[in-house]
């Protein structure tokens, strides 16, 4: 694992931007796995900018979402098909036919895992992680061996989440996520964080035993995982005492 801890949330965007173009310019026919919410917002538009001054295509890329609410249609505002068709599809030369999501295999979901396979496995998944510590919407206490399926949101997450939305009502209670089992099989991981909310999921994600409690623990398992902060999400991280209890290398 290795670990990035940036000064605030433009230069970690940069970080992830950068890495991902490195990326996405070596490997042009890469399979990439994409997040949504406010965390990944800034590193889509750094990506479109990129793209329009000419340092990157990702034409020949394909995608596939981390996750979707149940029941809003894909061009409601607050879907995550809107949010990458606003964010990042339609200000790059990503080919729509390549992107996938997986309520679009409803409601056989085991069909997304199959064609995520098919497709040669996710080189590279793009992670925020959630104030409870989940990773896609899977929730804690989340089976480790999940694989795509439909979920319901824990209440945390729908409080979370409410601010997107313009009535607590109107938050799906239900999504459908790639399982943990789905994500671990990425072949590279970028966990993404920051502010002083994500602190404690942080914390008790890189510093604490695996758990299920906290679903993001399961990366300290992966071999090839970037983690990119900001100062805030690391603060509890980076306190000395805890730093030195952490296995992991920075
Ligand atoms: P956020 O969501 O980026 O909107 O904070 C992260 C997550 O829930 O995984």
């Amino acid at each position: 694992m290795k670990i990035y801890i940036e000064k605030d949330y433009n230069a970690l965007s940069k970080k992830a931007a950068d890495i991902i173009t490195d990326f996405v310019k070596k490997n042009s026919k890469c399979v990439l796995g994409l997040a949504t919410g406010s965390t990944p917002q800034k590193t889509y538009d750094l990506l479109g900018k990129m793209y329009k001054t000419k340092k990157v295509s990702f034409k020949n890329i394909k995608t596939f979402n981390l996750d979707e609410y149940s029941g809003l249609a894909t061009n409601n505002p607050q879907s995550y098909h809107y949010f990458m068709k606003q964010n990042f599809f339609d200000k790059t030369d990503v080919n729509i036919k390549n992107t996938f999501f997986p309520t679009d295999f409803a409601p056989n979901y085991k069909k997304y895992d199959k064609k995520i396979k098919d497709e040669g496995e996710i080189d590279l998944q793009i992670l925020g992680i959630g104030s409870n510590g989940h990773i896609g919407f899977n929730e804690p206490n989340s089976n480790f061996f999940s694989k795509t399926r439909q979920v319901k949101l824990s209440k945390n997450t729908i409080k979370d989440n409410a601010r997107f939305f313009k009535n607590k009502k109107d938050v799906p209670i239900k999504a459908v996520t790639m399982g943990i089992n789905t994500i671990m099989r990425a072949k590279k991981i970028i966990l993404l964080a920051n502010g002083s909310n994500k602190k404690e999921a942080v914390f008790n994600a890189l510093c604490k035993k695996v758990s299920t409690k906290t679903p993001a623990s399961i990366l300290q398992n992966h071999k090839d995982v970037i983690v990119i902060l900001d100062k805030e999400s690391a603060e509890k991280f980076t306190r000395l005492n805890n730093f030195a209890k952490s296995k992991i290398k920075i």
